[in-house]
């Protein structure tokens, strides 16, 4: 038995976190977050801001301290070599992007997104005046692919394809090939690509995440990059996310009128990611094997409990995307199970049209409340 299988029900409801305190009695299977708690590092750099009396605006050397950390990761991690100054900050990735459709894009052109959807892309686009247009992928036998077709369709020149790597909540993680002709219609188009990779360090090998900006100098250019530790290291409360601005152009911009966007990263955030990105590969080691454990045992548990759902294992992320139209489903899955079985699920339908019938659960559950979940769920689908 894994130490984190020990983590009861009642410690999760007692810490009274937005998962386990939102639908009171049932399980936890919505908003992402771990139910692991964080790396020692990430306490130890709390306590640090605690006993440097850290409460004032951010120090201009923590802020450089963050951005060589996220230099270094991506460097260490991926593969992908770029100067600290091409980082900057924001309080998290939505509000990042917001800033980035504000200032670094051209006002009133069309959003493009693959759908399945992260549900709060929909929210930017309406809060930003962007409509949005909404891409299906392809629901192939055992892997999901772009409709590239229908992206050159959809794009325009300044437009913005929003790509999720990994993707939420497909899990899907992009090749290279793949990353590679989505560039090809970009470019095509002259469009743009918000590369959202906050889920870049829970890949499950042989998956392999590759930084789309990374690519070459075409992706570089016409591409903004934004990833946090809010995710893998489990702190999206600490509010620090970056963008990483691989044009002169953006940084420039950047530099003129994203300062209210960037000063809104926090101090814990800012500690505890440079801890996270410094000194967090061992916990982020032991956290995505015990993910991959769980994700390899939701699939026997999704044969067993709910063998006409459709559902491909995710390569990355703890997201787990499954087709229950094959019981019936169209609407309102939420209520059916946080009522009939007691456990609190993402709607599909808020992924975007493609989504109705179909469920996003969120696996970082200790594995004996995951067993559970599925079991309640099958129940329920019968009932
Ligand atoms: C793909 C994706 N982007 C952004 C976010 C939100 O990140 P933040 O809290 O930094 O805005 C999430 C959270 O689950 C996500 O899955």
């Amino acid at each position: 038995m894994h130490e984190l299988d020990s983590i009861t029900e009642d410690s999760l409801v007692a810490k009274g976190g937005r998962k386990w305190s939102s639908f009171p009695g049932s399980l936890g299977a919505f908003i992402a977050e771990m139910d692991f708690g964080v790396a020692p590092v990430v306490r130890e750099a709390l306590r640090e801001l605690d006993d440097r009396d850290l409460y004032g605006y951010a120090p201009h050397g923590l802020v450089a301290d963050l951005k060589s950390a996220t230099a270094d990761f991506y460097a260490r991690r991926c593969g992908w070599q770029f100067p600290s100054a091409h980082v900057e900050l924001a309080s998290d990735v939505l509000a990042g992007f917001i800033g980035v459709l504000q200032f670094l894009t051209r006002p009133g052109t069309p959003i493009v997104l693959p759908t399945p959807a992260y549900m709060p892309f929909f929210d930017v686009a309406r809060v930003a005046g962007r409509d949005l247009i909404e891409v299906p992928m392809k629901r192939r036998a055992d892997d999901w692919a772009l409709d590239l077709a229908a992206i050159d369709a959809a794009l325009s020149p300044g437009s913005i394809f929003v790509l999720c790597n990994p993707h939420n909540p497909i899990g899907k993680v992009y090749s290279e090939e793949e990353l590679l002709s989505i560039a090809e219609v970009v470019e095509r188009n002259g469009a743009r690509v918000f590369s959202d990779e906050i889920h870049a360090p829970l890949v499950y090998s042989p998956a392999r995440h590759t930084p789309y900006a990374s690519l070459n100098e075409v992706t570089a250019a016409h591409t903004v990059t934004a990833t946090a530790a809010s995710k893998a290291f489990n702190i999206p409360g600490l509010k620090c996310a970056q963008l990483i601005l691989t044009t002169d152009e953006d940084r420039r911009v950047w530099k003129d009128k994203g300062g209210f966007v960037s000063g809104a990263a926090s101090n814990p955030g800012i500690l505890a990611t440079t801890a996270a990105y410094t000194r967090g590969d061992e916990w982020l080691e032991e956290i995505t094997e015990y993910l991959r454990g769980s994700r390899d045992l939701l699939s026997d548990l999704i044969a067993e409990h709910l063998p006409r759902a459709s559902y491909i294992a995710p390569e990355g992320t703890y997201l787990a995307w499954l087709d229950l139209r094959g019981y019936g489903f169209e609407t309102d899955l939420f209520g059916h199970f946080n009522t009939k079985a007691k456990v609190a699920i993402t709607e599909g339908r808020l992924c975007g049209e493609v989504g109705q019938g179909h469920i996003r659960l969120n696996f970082a559950l200790p594995r004996p409340l995951l067993r559970e979940a599925v079991e309640r769920i099958g129940a329920a689908v019968a009932s």
